[in-house]
């Protein structure tokens, strides 16, 4: 099986990324890593114990990531979306903590991938800069890295943070760029782009919460998110578990292959992604980017529901 490590900043849709990641049973789960983002790194960090706990894989290790971006801080965080817990206001429903984390995410990645006997993929669902700090300081690491699957950006439909950005990306414009831009490990992005299709709506989720208890925990977090991320529509967007159904099941989504760049000044545009469709001299690095145009939207949906459910 595929190892697979995930970072992560729970997170409602984190929450539902993490336990399809658990029950995937195309890859083994080597760990998780929580980083700031939705909240503050304490709050993702408890999360990531309690998913854990309630997953029953206390046997994974947890590590804690950055508590703040490489360079220019930022003080909003996503409560508005997320609940002030992180996961709905309901966080007591995932049941008690799992294990204390067993040391820095950037030792616990680093510890691995020099285990690991076959290429690890690597799931980024937060702010991009444990997997920056990770590059930067163990460049010898990188090949043991076969896949990066990175929930972020937008490149065609405006941001949800800002006009143009995207939180994952808005929250660590400069991480960001070191690893959709400048780093070379194979990476799928998948963008809003997509993930605004993808959503999900009340009898999918009444669906899941039928499905057993952690369908029930995840279903319940609904109506504090669906407030925070309201696309005007009676739907939401679980933007992190259409990434890790990517990370586990290679190719579900189409995806074209794009030359990125990230706004990283201190303008409006700040954490824009930009992608650059003109063709220029082949060699260039290119990201696949997630796309709708020929992804099974709906093919998606059952399976993050079968996925995700219980006993389905
Ligand atoms: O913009 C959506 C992304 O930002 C998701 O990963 C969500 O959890 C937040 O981190
Ligand atoms: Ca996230």
């Amino acid at each position: 099986m595929t190892p697979l490590i995930v970072d992560t900043d729970p997170g409602v849709d984190d929450a539902y990324a993490i336990a399809l990641a658990a029950r995937a049973s195309e890859v083994e789960l080597r760990a998780v890593t929580a980083v700031f983002g939705n909240v503050d790194l304490a709050t993702t960090t408890t999360n990531a114990r309690r998913l854990l706990g309630m997953l029953g894989r206390g046997d994974v290790p947890l590590g804690v990531g950055a508590e703040r971006p490489l360079i220019h801080p930022t003080t909003q965080r996503a409560a508005d979306v997320h609940g002030d817990d992180g996961l709905g206001g309901v966080a007591e429903r995932f049941g008690p903590l799992g294990p204390e984390p067993a040391g820095r995410a950037l030792d616990v990645i680093a510890d691995v991938l020099s285990a690991a006997t076959e290429p690890v993929v690597l799931a980024a669902i937060g702010p991009l800069t444990d997997v920056a700090l990770l590059l930067a300081t163990r460049p010898d690491l990188a090949e043991r890295i076969g896949r990066l699957v990175v929930m972020g950006g937008s490149i065609g439909i405006g941001g949800n943070v800002s006009a143009g950005a995207e939180f994952n990306v808005w929250s660590d414009p400069e991480a960001a760029r070191r690893v959709l831009v400048e780093e070379r490990v194979p990476t799928t992005l998948v963008p809003l782009d997509l993930t605004h299709v993808v959503t999900v709506d009340r009898a999918w989720l009444s669906a899941l919460a039928a499905s057993g208890p952690v369908g029930e925990a995840l279903a319940a977090t609904r109506d504090v998110y669906a407030r925070g991320e309201a696309l005007g529509v009676d739907r939401v967007p679980i933007h992190d578990a259409v990434a890790l159904l990517e990370a586990v099941a290679p190719g579900t989504l189409a995806t074209v292959p794009l030359e990125l760049e990230v706004d990283t000044s201190l303008g409006p545009a700040r954490g824009t992604v930009l992608a650059d469709r003109r063709g220029r001299a082949p060699g260039g690095r290119t990201v696949d980017v997630a796309v709708p145009d020929g992804t099974d939207v709906d093919g998606v949906r059952a399976a993050l529901l079968r996925r995700l459910g219980d006993h389905m």
